[in-house]
């Protein structure tokens, strides 16, 4: 059990990002460079990395246990940069967890903020979905576009070799290409007049160029992290007593489950600055 807010006052909480993995900074960078003014911690479950293959309660005790964390470190608000946590583990969080846990404290995921828009990206009516396998299954992009876009016909493909490939640092390489090709040969035999696509998956924004090389001409590729960052923004706005408990600091800590030195080298090059990471024990 956690013991929240040691030594943290309530308006200085940093707002947590949490991924399996390198992923998440796709769309941590994108909320940084829109609320550049709060602090973040983001922390990557890399150690544990692909959530994606791994069954229902595996993803809930991990993602809990990392929002956990976050909390621990005096987060009050926690977005899940991870679409395979946010199908498989968000709702579960907010609705047991949750009360139990700090009533006060949010958990916010990336799902949702996607679906409320990619309507207005499609002209033929048709969306593709390309996500983990574990996202796939929850069925979770499928069910939260009928709320908002009944009429959207949504098809669906698991690209389980992308966040390997992206977790191995290989997304740029000569390999990817098959795999490129194959997923996306798969989701247009469904059908040819998808014309929007939404990257259902934080990993694949780092597999952007290969994709484009591919993607048929005038397909719209959806990339969330602007989407979420937006959202989050508005979310904010939406809810002055959480974003008055946010830090305003500018500051950003780095976590990870797996080795401090390798997550440093990688996600500096992804960011395009230096980063130095602490380590952190998951169970
Ligand atoms: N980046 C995550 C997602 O958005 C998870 C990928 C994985 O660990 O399989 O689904």
């Amino acid at each position: 059990m956690t013991t929240p807010d040691q030594g943290h006052p309530s308006s200085d909480a940093p707002i947590g990002i949490f991924d399996s993995g390198y992923g998440g900074l796709t769309v941590f960078r994108d909320i940084r460079k829109r609320l550049p003014q709060y602090d973040y911690i983001y922390l990557g479950d890399n150690a544990r990395a692909p959530y994606g293959p791994r069954d229902f309660d595996t993803i809930y005790h991990y993602t809990l246990e990392c929002v956990q964390h976050l909390f621990d470190k005096g987060c009050h608000l926690v977005v899940l940069a991870c679409n395979t946590a946010s199908a498989k583990a968000l709702r579960t969080i907010q609705h047991q967890d949750l009360p139990r846990i700090d009533a006060n404290r949010r958990v916010l995921g990336v799902i949702r903020p996607t679906t409320e828009v990619v309507g207005h990206f499609s002209k033929t009516g048709k969306v593709g979905i390309l996500a983990t396998k574990g996202t796939v299954a929850s069925k979770s992009y499928v069910l939260e576009i009928e709320k908002f876009f009944p009429d959207l016909e949504v098809f669906q493909q698991a690209c389980p070799m992308w966040v390997p490939l992206v977790e191995n640092q290989e997304h740029d390489s000569d390999g990817a290409d098959y795999f490129v090709r194959k997923y996306l040969d798969a989701l247009f035999a469904q059908s040819s007049q998808i014309d929007t696509i939404v990257l259902g998956c934080t990993h694949y924004p780092l597999m952007e160029r290969k994709i484009r090389q591919y993607l048929p001409e005038g397909v719209n590729l959806l990339i969330q992290g602007e989407i979420v960052a937006v959202s989050l923004e508005d979310y904010l706005m939406r809810h002055p007593e959480i974003e008055q408990r946010c830090g305003r600091g500018g500051s950003v800590r780095y976590f990870t489950t797996e080795s401090p030195a390798e997550f440093d080298e990688k996600a500096g090059v992804f960011l395009g600055e230096t980063v130095h990471s602490e380590h952190l024990r998951s169970c």
